[in-house]
């Protein structure tokens, strides 16, 4: 089922947004479409189009979103879907939603190429739709959601990651991105496109479901279910990226067994999976996944403290629900 099932009036704006995906990415014939429309056509979660059509409800009393904001939203997920193509080639990721990855199917250099082609177009689009305000928030975002993923690949292998600096690359990759999907289309919804208190405050609450969001996927990457994450286990591991269960965990590891084996994983020899495997248990024995899920979950809590100042109503109820699925989640 998808995420957005059970609220059928964002799902309802949600489908325009795919189509507008699919005709911007189909070009006539071409390698182009046939690749894009393959990634398109999985089961995604639509999570930061469904945001930005969520907060221009809440802006314009509940009516369905218009087609600026409609464009926006397809601009925000090909941008999403971009940075998704090229993550899975840096961390040799084989499984995106349930299926091959692009670079799998149709190679990495034809995979750059296609997440290139969805960057530009997500570009066109926000030039076409967005006030110019917006266009100068959007693009610096882009440079900051790369240089977090700079961040992670410069950080591989290190084993003494301060949870600070966890922090400051999640808020990067995942983070901003879900705070400026709430603020678009706040604020293209705004008559004035004033950024007052309702429009900082969504984009507060973005900006605490991304990082709680983001500590759940890194969990997911341990000890979530394949089957339903649609992504293998162990990725971040394998490639040597150090997330907050571990930096958890290393922390009380005085006789240096754990970081032996994160350390044998990277190096790829022996008996990977297996290894994989006793990092996993330990990681539950210890505490380190409760308390990591724990720290997730007082992200969430903020971002419905923060909910409260929104006006009453459906849309405000449909975001807290959605608050509590994304903690929540196995996929
Ligand atoms: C990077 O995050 C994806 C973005 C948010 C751009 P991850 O590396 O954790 O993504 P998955 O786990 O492969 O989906
Ligand atoms: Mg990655
Ligand atoms: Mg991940």
């Amino acid at each position: 089922m998808s995420f957005w099932a059970p609220f059928p009036e964002i799902q309802q704006d949600l489908d325009r947004v795919r189509s507008v995906i699919d005709s911007e990415i189909s070009t006539p014939g071409g390698i182009v479409s046939q690749g894009l429309g393959d990634l398109a056509r999985r089961d995604a979660k639509l999570l930061r189009p469904g945001f930005t059509v969520l907060a221009a409800r809440i802006r314009n009393g509940g009516n369905p979103a218009s087609e600026g904001i409609v464009h926006l939203a397809a601009a925000i997920e090909m941008l999403h879907m971009a940075s998704l193509i090229h993550d899975d080639i840096v961390d040799n990721a084989a499984t995106r939603r349930g299926q091959e990855a692009l670079h799998v199917t149709h190679g990495s250099r034809l995979a750059v190429l296609l997440g290139d082609f969805l960057f530009a177009r997500s570009f066109t689009l926000v030039a076409e739709h967005a006030r110019s305000s917006n266009a100068r928030v959007l693009s610096p975002s882009v440079a900051r959601l790369v240089s977090a993923a700079i961040a992670e690949v410069n950080d591989q292998g290190q084993l003494d990651l301060s949870p600070r600096r966890y922090l400051h690359r999640i808020v990067g990759k995942t983070a901003i991105l879900f705070a400026l999907s709430f603020h678009v289309g706040a604020v293209e919804s705004t008559p004035t496109g004033e950024d007052d208190r309702v429009v900082q405050t969504l984009r507060r609450i973005g900006y605490n479901l991304g990082v709680g969001f983001q500590i759940v996927d890194d969990l997911l990457d341990i000890s979530g279910d394949p089957a339903k994450t649609g992504k293998p286990r162990g990725t971040d591991l394998r490639s040597g990226i150090i997330t907050l269960p571990l930096i958890v965990a290393l922390q009380q590891d005085p006789k240096n067994e754990l970081s032996g084996m994160v350390r044998e994983i990277r190096r790829g020899r022996g008996h990977v999976d297996r290894l994989l495997e006793q990092v996993t248990r330990r990681l539950e024995q210890s505490g380190a996944l409760s308390a990591t899920a724990a720290v997730a979950e007082r992200y969430t809590h903020r971002a419905n403290r923060e909910l409260m100042r929104l006006p009453l109503g459906r849309d405000r109820e449909i975001l807290g629900s959605v608050a509590v699925r994304l903690l929540q989640r196995s996929a």
